[in-house]
């Protein structure tokens, strides 16, 4: 060998020992975790600060850059999102839904898998089995689970129901009775607002839990029941006459401007998720009280909000720490009461949530569960949002043989149907 080229050999030697050093060596400490979510809303920011409160004693340097996009259920987030990810400037943690919806973000390339975390936090343990599964996908762990919302809530003024002497119905005959004594009254019986293009999907999925029955329902996202059984067409009927009960102006009204009119005592019921109570407690409006949705007795329509790490997180020590509060008793214990929702761990302390609360935990622990479509837990996302936007077109035109057509087709679209 040459002088020359065992010169340019030992210059190349040093140049990987260089290049390994710094592959290896840890990530530089950074100051700041950016956190994105959809959470605006009244008890929804109220819950996300107090486990951010947490975080901030715990980590005193670390800024938080809390980037949120406003509408329900993401619907404008999760574009947004996508659009980070992809183009590579992804917040360091994110809102994502339990279940099915991670497909979306294609989590093998844009995602961390967090099973070594969960093992080290021992959270296989404390987060309850069929959450563990449905936080599994391709046999990772994509989120820590920081919630479970209930979907099928039917709130009500109480003070109208007791100025007309009524109870709140439990099936949809008692609601049509209970609407048209309000509608005499000049009372709007049921307000809904369906401006952000999820709403009606996620009303209709209550129906269609309550008429089809747990395993009727769940049996629609696996292709063991079709959208053609005449289950479907009579929730659809159902949806339908409920709607002549409904506020005139829904099409203009977000959840929570709905929720409003209850507040106001110009509204009787509404059907939304819990994060309703968050949001009433936010408002310091008591005087709200809660039933299952009709016909869904003894079926919990269930979702689950968690935090994911994007590949690629520019502050990633800060982003693990955040999941660890997320996923820590206290962060749930501090976050859920705010928010309206129940601990996705099993450990917290009941005593701190109020009555609403309580009973959704007797009720998460006793009744059947069933999988959220407009929270992303039942499909993929755009099976889902297929979904959604044949509903919202539904509460106008309703046309039950053009939805069920529509919904069957969407089903074999996502190669679940025959
Ligand atoms: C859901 C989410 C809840 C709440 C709701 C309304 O999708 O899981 O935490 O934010 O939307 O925005």
């Amino acid at each position: 060998m040459s002088r020359k080229s065992r010169w340019f050999t030992l210059v190349s030697l040093l140049a990987i020992v260089v290049l390994l050093m710094a592959a290896c060596a840890p990530a530089a400490k950074t100051n700041k975790l950016e956190m994105f979510s959809w959470w605006t809303a009244g008890g929804e920011a109220d819950g996300l600060n107090a486990m951010y409160d947490i975080y901030k004693k715990t980590y005193p340097g670390v800024e938080i850059i809390n980037a949120t996009v406003a509408g329900g259920a993401g619907t404008n987030a999760k574009a947004v999102l996508s659009t980070r990810l992809t183009g590579g400037d992804p917040p360091d943690a994110f809102q994502l839904h339990a279940g099915l919806e991670v497909e979306k973000y294609e989590p093998e390339k844009y995602l961390q898998p967090l099973d070594s975390l969960y093992a080290s936090e021992g959270w296989d343990k404390v987060f309850p089995k069929d959450l563990i599964s449905l936080l599994k996908y391709k046999d990772h762990f994509w989120g820590v689970p920081v919630n479970i919302h209930r979907a099928n809530v039917l709130w009500y003024n109480k003070q109208i129901f007791q100025d007309n002497n009524l109870t709140p119905p439990a099936t949809w005959d008692e609601f049509y009775k209970v609407a048209d004594a309000l509608k005499a009254k000049g009372i709007i019986p049921l307000v809904i607002g369906t401006k952000e293009g999820w709403e009606a999907g996620h009303t209709f999925e209550t129906i269609l839990a309550g008429t089809l029955g747990a395993e009727g329902y769940k049996g629609l996202w696996t292709g063991k029941v079709q959208w053609t059984d005449p289950k479907v067409t009579q929730a659809l009927e159902t949806f339908k006459k409920v709607m002549t009960y409904a506020n005139s102006d829904y099409a203009a009204l977000t959840w929570s401007d709905a929720a409003q009119y209850l507040v106001d005592g110009k509204g009787a019921m509404h059907i939304m998720g819990d994060w309703t109570d968050g949001w009433f407690t936010s408002k310091n409006y008591k005087g709200y009280g809660w039933a299952p949705v009709p016909g869904t007795k003894g079926i919990f329509d269930a979702l689950s909000d968690s935090f994911a790490a994007a590949k690629g997180a520019k502050n990633q020590e800060n982003l693990m720490n955040w999941l660890k509060v997320a996923g820590s008793k206290a962060g749930q214990e501090a976050f859920n009461p705010k928010k309206g929702s129940i601990c996705a761990r099993t450990d917290c302390d009941p005593k701190l949530f109020n009555a609403y609360l309580q009973s959704a935990m007797q009720d998460w622990a006793k009744d059947a569960i069933v999988p959220s479509v407009a929270h992303g837990a039942a499909a993929v996302e755009k099976w889902a949002t297929v979904y959604k936007d044949i509903l919202t077109t539904f509460v106008t035109q309703g046309d039950v043989k053009a939805a069920q057509d529509a919904l069957q087709q969407a089903c074999k679209d996502n190669g679940v149907c025959k």
